[in-house]
């Protein structure tokens, strides 16, 4: 097949835009000779149970997904009642990106709570979700769900999110990390894994691959089995649950091998840290949030950022204030973000 693309062709609009690591290409390969057993009967199946054990702590269960809206969505149904919700951000992914689908697919009413930079606190849920605990006419907020690292790029303390778990099971809540950059996030804070998930006291987490360099896998990973129930039956019925499953368990094992899923990840927050001391220091560029992941936040002259869209992809953020985001990737290189920030440096001249 002719390759139909530019190879040297990258920009800043996501780390989606982003190919696959090569070592996963090659374990993708790898996986392919022979026959073994399907839907998770096969060797990288239990091969990574074993590895997710390691770095989550001997309870740790892990479920391979297709993708991240589908691990959520899994995760969440997997720890809640018919009559439960769900406690977010108002930036939250699973309410504002996910199509509708916790509530639809997982049919999981949202209480969405108003926040600073993407973060949750507890003064915050209390100030706007009441407690109506026992109120049958009121949704029981049964998950207090954040992202780590958050929608805008920030990233929780394991304090802060150790203060979240708190809150959330004083109330008989459950503590979901909707993980899609979990490693953006611990090599941002130069923790581990299970630092910020497990050692927290996180029930259960969404654990994102594909943003890390996979072709297409996340993991729903159960840190509380008592808490969750049917898993793997709820993963079937939302059909997330794949016949091939060793190619998802083994591009898993390929990004956990080592500490490449920290290498990686904190190569794309050292190019976003970058991207943002040489664009910040323009004239005319304003950053918007605190860059603590892979992610950079600014507002430009709308007219500069179409004309440069024009050249580099990237896209609004928001566009009522024309306020953009920059992401960087694990293949995002140092010359990348110098001819980007010469780019934006000559457009803003
Ligand atoms: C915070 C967060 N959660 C979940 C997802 C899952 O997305 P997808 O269903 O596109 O794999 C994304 C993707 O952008 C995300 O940013």
């Amino acid at each position: 097949m002719a390759r139909l693309h530019d190879p040297e062709h990258r920009g800043f609009a996501s780390d989606n835009y982003a190919g696959v690591l090569p070592e996963v290409l090659e374990a993708v390969a790898e996986a392919n000779l022979g026959h073994q057993g399907a839907y998770g009967a096969d060797a990288y199946t239990a091969a990574l149970a074993e590895r997710v054990r390691e770095l989550f702590g001997e309870a740790a269960q892990a479920y391979p997904v297709f993708n991240g809206t589908g691990a959520n969505v899994v995760a969440l149904s997997a720890v809640s009642d018919r009559f439960s919700a769900v406690v977010c951000a108002d930036t939250g992914h699973i309410h504002v990106d996910e199509g509708g689908a916790p509530e639809k697919v997982a049919g999981l009413k949202l209480f969405v709570v108003p926040t600073a930079g993407g973060k949750l606190t507890p003064e915050a849920i209390a100030a706007a979700v009441p407690d109506r605990a026992g109120d049958e006419h009121w949704a029981q907020p049964r998950v207090l769900s954040v992202a780590q690292s958050t929608e805008l790029g920030t990233v929780y303390t394991p304090d802060e999110l150790r203060a979240l778990a708190e809150y959330a099971h004083e109330r008989d809540w459950l503590l979901h990390i909707d993980g899609s950059r979990l490693a953006n996030a611990a090599a941002s804070l130069g923790t581990s894994l299970r630092a910020i998930t497990t050692d927290v006291g996180a029930d259960v987490v969404s654990v994102g691959g594909t943003k890390s360099g996979l072709l297409g896998a996340e993991l729903v990973l159960v840190l509380n089995p008592g808490a969750a129930r049917g898993t793997a039956y709820v993963r079937k019925l939302s059909m997330q649950l794949a016949s091939k499953q060793r190619f998802l368990a083994a591009q898993f094992l390929a990004l956990f091998e080592g500490d490449r899923y920290l290498r990686v990840a904190g190569h794309a927050n050292a190019m976003a840290r970058l991207l943002a001391e040489l664009v910040g220091a323009i004239d005319g560029v304003t950053i918007t949030q605190s860059v603590q992941s892979n992610a950079v936040f600014a507002e430009l002259p709308r007219a500069a950022s179409e004309r440069l869209m024009d050249r580099v992809p990237f896209y609004f953020w928001d566009e009522i204030r024309g306020e953009v985001r920059w992401m960087c990737a694990w293949d995002t290189t140092e010359a990348d973000v110098r001819s980007f920030a010469d780019l934006v440096r000559a457009e803003l001249a």
